[in-house]
């Protein structure tokens, strides 16, 4: 397939967005091919349509694999309705959380397991992986602390989040050692511009010289 397809993966509050923004700009002076920014359900009808069930208050009663079905189901709309056609016009494809995220959430955080929720998302994806998938790392605590999640001290209800929060890092963690070749770690503590830096030197041997 033409075009190329980059992902971005790690916790809440690891700057993804805030560095996508600047990466997008660094990438359109450097390579002809128009850049796309996107995120799940990326203005699909339909992948929003079904969010809006994962993420309805009213809810309450969902269970975890209905859940992970659903986020699988988005992300194939968002992947057949919005991704595809820009990598079929040649489009760089810059996306904001993709399949990792499940994998860490649903199969890490929620403890459904990561194979099987990976499993269940190349059924929903068919092979269709970023060719570059930049993960910022960031100790649990520094992320919930950027979106103001916590206070001075835990509770035992905030530790249980905390908790929740290090089975996604460590879920990431180990995505990162078994698709060395895919995924590449940055280290999310460093200042917004030197983070763009790096990240656009992991980018750069996928762009095309004009
Ligand atoms: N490198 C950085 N150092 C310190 N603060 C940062 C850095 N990058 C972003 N921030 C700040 O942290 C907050 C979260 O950043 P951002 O929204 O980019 O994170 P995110 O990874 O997109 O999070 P989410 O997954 O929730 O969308 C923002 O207030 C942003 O200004
Ligand atoms: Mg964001």
């Amino acid at each position: 397939m033409a075009g190329l397809f980059i992902s971005f993966e790690g916790p809440d509050g690891a700057g993804k967005t805030t560095a996508i923004k600047s990466l997008a700009e660094k990438i359109s002076q450097a390579d002809s091919r128009h850049v796309m920014i996107t995120r799940e359900p990326g203005g699909s009808r339909i992948a929003e349509k079904i969010r809006q069930i994962i993420l309805d208050a009213e809810n309450v009663e969902m269970d975890d694999w209905t859940e992970a079905l659903l986020y699988a189901a988005s992300r194939r709309q968002h992947l057949v309705e919005v991704i595809q056609p820009a990598l079929a016009a040649n489009q760089i494809v810059l996306c904001d959380r993709y399949v990792d995220s499940s994998i860490a959430y649903q199969g890490g955080g929620r403890q459904l397991g990561p194979q099987k929720v990976a499993d269940l998302n190349n059924f929903a994806i068919q092979g269709v992986l970023p060719e570059l998938t930049l993960y910022f790392d960031l100790p649990v605590e520094v992320g919930l602390k950027r979106i103001k999640k916590i206070g001075a001290g835990f509770d035992r209800l905030e530790g249980q989040a905390l908790a929740f929060h290090e089975r996604v890092r460590q879920t990431y963690l180990q995505q990162l050692k078994n698709n060395t070749t895919r995924i590449k770690s940055v280290d999310a503590t460093q200042a917004p511009d030197v983070i763009v830096d790096q990240c656009f030197e992991l980018i750069q041997p996928f762009l095309t010289e004009d």
